[in-house]
């Protein structure tokens, strides 16, 4: 794997199976290892997703890795911004590898990286994971982890998820090369992230991706609980997303949500 490397990554390690990429690092992170930590799995038994979902994939058809971070002076209420970073590198890397023209695969709030169909809905095509520790109002640290569909043939999806999920072989036509595609979001993680870590965000670029912004969503905050409302777009400072319903605007926080579709 090409590296852009001038020591961004700390520790490299690569696993044929696994349980969850997400708990080895977690287990780095407490026995010390620095930022920034890097497993990646071609298979996992028992991969996590948001909210207490497993995420599974075929062997080999997927780029499941996970992040060890230790974001020096990040505050806490800007801890969302981790899994940001990482979903727009990958979006952009995807693009670039997939051949697809720039901006077609969207971000879906608060965390999914999606590609919108002929008929206008989005379909899956990875999604991040962010499990953060703090000290104080700072993060301590942080395993972001992303599973992105990459060469998964569309007859082999599960068929209860097929109709909402997509990969990048489906999208591009062709095979897409794991490896190339995590060299590729390596190269643009690493700038964002230490733009970050030095106190700048890029906002804009993240909320021009956001394909809910002027869509009918429908909002579950808990079991039973959901809401239908407008997506005005999304707040760069906090990472909520802002609707408008009932005539009242307000804004929601990615932490009271369990599920966030197009209405
Ligand atoms: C979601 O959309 O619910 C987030 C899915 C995150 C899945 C990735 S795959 C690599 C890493 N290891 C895990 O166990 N989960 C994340």
């Amino acid at each position: 794997m090409r590296r852009s490397d001038g020591g961004f990554i700390s520790r490299l390690e690569r696993f044929a199976r696994l349980d969850s990429t997400q708990r080895v690092v977690a287990r780095w992170l407490a026995e010390g290892t620095p930022e920034v930590a890097l497993a990646v799995a071609d298979e996992q038994s028992a991969g996590r997703g948001r909210h207490g979902r497993s995420w599974t994939a075929p062997p080999g058809a997927a780029l499941l890795l996970s992040l060890g971070l230790r974001p020096p002076g990040l505050p806490l209420r800007h801890g969302w911004r981790l899994a940001a970073v990482v979903g727009l590198a990958m979006a952009e890397a995807a693009e670039q590898l997939a051949g697809l023209p720039q901006g077609s695969i969207g971000l879906k709030w608060p965390n999914d990286l999606v590609a919108v169909g002929g008929d206008g809905e989005p379909r899956k095509l990875a999604g991040v994971l962010g499990e953060t520790s703090a000290e104080g109002d700072r993060v301590a640290a942080a395993v972001v982890g992303i599973g992105v569909n990459v060469d998964w043939a569309r007859d082999d999806f599960p068929p209860q998820l097929a109709d909402g999920m997509t990969s990048l072989r489906e999208l591009s036509g062709a095979p897409v090369d794991r490896e190339a595609l995590l060299a590729a979001f390596l190269e643009r993680l690493e700038p964002a992230y230490r733009a970050l870590t030095a106190g700048r965000f890029d906002g804009e670029r993240w909320a021009a991706r956001q394909v809910t912004t002027g869509r009918r969503v429908e909002v579950a905050t808990g079991p039973g609980e959901s809401s239908v409302c407008e997506a005005l777009g999304v707040d760069t400072e906090s990472g909520a997303l802002i609707v408008i319903g009932a005539g009242e605007r307000r804004t929601i926080d990615s932490g009271e949500v369990v599920r966030c579709r197009i209405a």
